[in-house]
């Protein structure tokens, strides 16, 4: 059912500092920073051949990342985003399978303006799962 890794997210406390990382030790194309107040962060997209890496930083005080960083103060890997061709197909798969999906079990627009929905890490190897539909 999943198919492509879409990106992989990693929540940091200073956006531009890790952004120097990416480019100047790693190497990596990397974006501008773009702020997504709708999303509570902003982001820098590295630019790899084959995936994306996401930069998140806490934007706003209701940053849904905000609590992460409060326990991860060095930042960490946040989550990881596979692409779905029918994300309502998928999640009546998931919830069939008794897999626990975040939120109303709606899907909503994600940071590409695509619908998202999460998956709960106790579910899936201790890891935070993003659906996209491609
Ligand atoms: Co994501």
């Amino acid at each position: 059912m999943i198919g492509r890794l879409n990106h992989i997210a990693i929540v940091v406390p200073d956006l531009s500092q890790a952004s120097a990382v990416y480019r100047q030790v790693l190497g990596a194309r990397v974006s501008q920073p773009s702020p997504l107040p709708a999303h509570g962060v902003s982001v820098v997209f590295v630019e790899l051949p084959n995936t994306k890496i996401e930069l998140l930083e806490p934007l706003g005080e209701m940053s849904p990342v905000r609590g992460f960083l409060d326990r991860n103060p060095a930042g960490g890997m946040h989550h990881v985003c596979y692409e779905v061709d029918d994300i309502i197909a998928a999640r009546d798969r998931l919830r069939a399978e008794g897999a626990r999906v975040l939120g109303d079990g709606e899907p909503r627009l994600g940071a590409h303006d695509k619908p998202v929905m999460f998956l709960h890490p106790k579910d899936f190897c201790g890891t935070l799962i993003e659906l996209e539909q491609a």
